[in-house]
């Protein structure tokens, strides 16, 4: 069962509330091609309100100063502002504030992991890192589901320490096999590494399964929550995982800023990814003091606008409400759905399984490139997402090279899903690909 499904069901946003809300987002009102823009690319990339945008000028314009440093009035707000912002997060995910740790992105926060666990393997980090350290004969394991950003880390890690890279295969529909957890986790797993929700199959996997399995042989877990946390409730803590990556772009936020979320213990013990200013206590010409964490693992100077617009888009995303949120998604994907699924020559990826979804669907056009219809789509002021979504092995289990993807969010309405459906109808009579 996904934590999703464990909340009490929540009403759907309203088609007013839909209607208000967009007034928020000043790009929606846009037109491209000369058609209202009908943007279904949020699992790449959200859009912003007016509330994260003016957190960032608002910071430029009124506080904007160095944190952690100055003795200076205007540094301790700044200070104060870039901290709270960490608490908002950390409740949002029901994490602690001092087990976020800022990244530039999802990506960074998973190669934090994999570089701080490689450290500890040579020795950083000392007798207290010791459990983290891997050698030939440990096992690092991931899916075949993964976005490139949660399988590359762990295939280098894997590389640099002698460890072996398992990876957990999908059924012929693109789920994951749960029937072999028991093989692929085994008492040799040191690290588990999955996402929370596919942004290629928009399915949520059942990821205490994969979890509970972990557990028994006393794994850690990583999961990656960056098509997870925008949409739907998370907290980590009930979940009982290790570490969680997210992406703040794709939750309304600015590019530039992603979280880590690690156990505090864990975090207390794992030698740092990058060094240099900031994250230190003692330094000598030969050799340094580490801060506690999070500050251990954020080096140089950070990320301070874009961390404080992050949290608005947080408070933003909890005023409206994530089950409510997660409601609204769920129906769009639905029609999303059934409707690209009744179309002759369509094949939606991943449709045939049975698991909650996000408002999220990649599909093949039977003898269309994925190119040709996201040009065709976009020549209607239709924004979606073509190619292989940085998930080449997913895509390759599947049989196909590349697919067209609809992403939805809160500002998503029917008409714009019903856009997205009618738009690959009309493109395959203009391609002649009807059989
Ligand atoms: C599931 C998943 N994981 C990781 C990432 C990487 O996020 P970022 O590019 O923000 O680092 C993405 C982005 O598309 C994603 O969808």
């Amino acid at each position: 069962m996904s934590t999703s499904s464990l909340t009490a069901p929540a009403t759907p946003l309203s088609d007013d509330e839909v209607r208000r809300l967009r007034e928020d987002f000043p790009i929606l009102a846009s037109t491209v091609n000369g058609h209202p823009l009908a943007y279904l690319d949020s699992g790449a990339t959200s859009q912003r309100p007016f509330a994260v945008l003016d957190a960032e000028r608002e910071f430029a314009t009124t506080f904007n100063s160095a944190v952690h440093r100055g003795a200076h009035t205007l540094a301790a707000e700044a200070t104060e502002l870039f901290e709270d912002a960490r608490a908002t997060v950390a409740r949002f995910i029901g994490a602690d504030d001092d087990e976020i740790v800022w990244t530039s992105n999802a990506t960074e926060a998973l190669n934090l992991v994999a570089y701080s666990l490689s450290n500890a393997s040579i020795g950083r980090g000392g007798a207290a890192a010791e459990p983290l350290r891997l050698r030939a004969g440990d096992e690092i394991v991931t899916t075949e589901m993964e976005h490139h950003a949660n399988l590359i880390p762990w295939q280098e890690l894997a590389a640099r320490t002698g460890a072996t890279l398992r990876v957990i295969p999908l059924d012929d529909d693109g789920a994951l096999r749960l029937d072999t957890l028991a093989e692929h986790i085994t008492d040799r797993a040191k690290l588990v590494a999955v996402t929370h929700v596919s942004n290629v199959l928009g399915v949520i996997n059942p990821v205490e399964r994969v979890i509970a399995r972990a557990r028994e042989v006393g794994a850690l877990v990583m999961l990656d929550a960056c098509q997870s946390a925008p949409h739907l409730p998370l907290d980590v803590r009930a979940l009982d995982v290790d570490f969680a990556v997210l992406s703040g772009h794709k939750m309304l936020g600015p590019t530039g800023v992603g979280a880590l979320y690690g156990r505090r213990e864990l975090l207390e013990i794992m030698p740092p990814f990058l060094t240099g200013g900031s994250m230190i206590t003692t330094v000598t010409t030969t050799e340094a003091e580490y801060m506690a964490p999070p500050q251990r693992f954020e080096a140089g100077t950070q990320r301070v606008s874009q961390a404080i617009a992050l949290a608005a888009a947080v408070d933003y995303l909890t005023e409206i409400g994530m089950p409510r949120i997660a409601a609204h998604e769920a129906q769009l994907g639905a029609r999303l759905l059934d409707g690209l699924g009744a179309i002759d020559g369509v094949r939606v990826l991943g449709a045939g399984i049975a698991l909650p979804r996000v408002g999220l669907a990649s599909f093949d056009v039977a003898g269309i490139h994925s190119h040709d219809v996201g040009q065709f789509l976009d020549d209607r002021g239709i924004a979606v997402r073509v190619g292989h979504h940085c998930a080449q092995p997913l895509h390759r289990r599947l049989g196909v090279t590349s697919s067209t993807r609809a992403s939805t969010y809160l500002y998503t309405t029917d008409a714009e899903v019903d856009a997205v459906i009618d738009g690959v109808a009309a493109a395959i009579d203009f391609f002649g690909a009807r059989s």
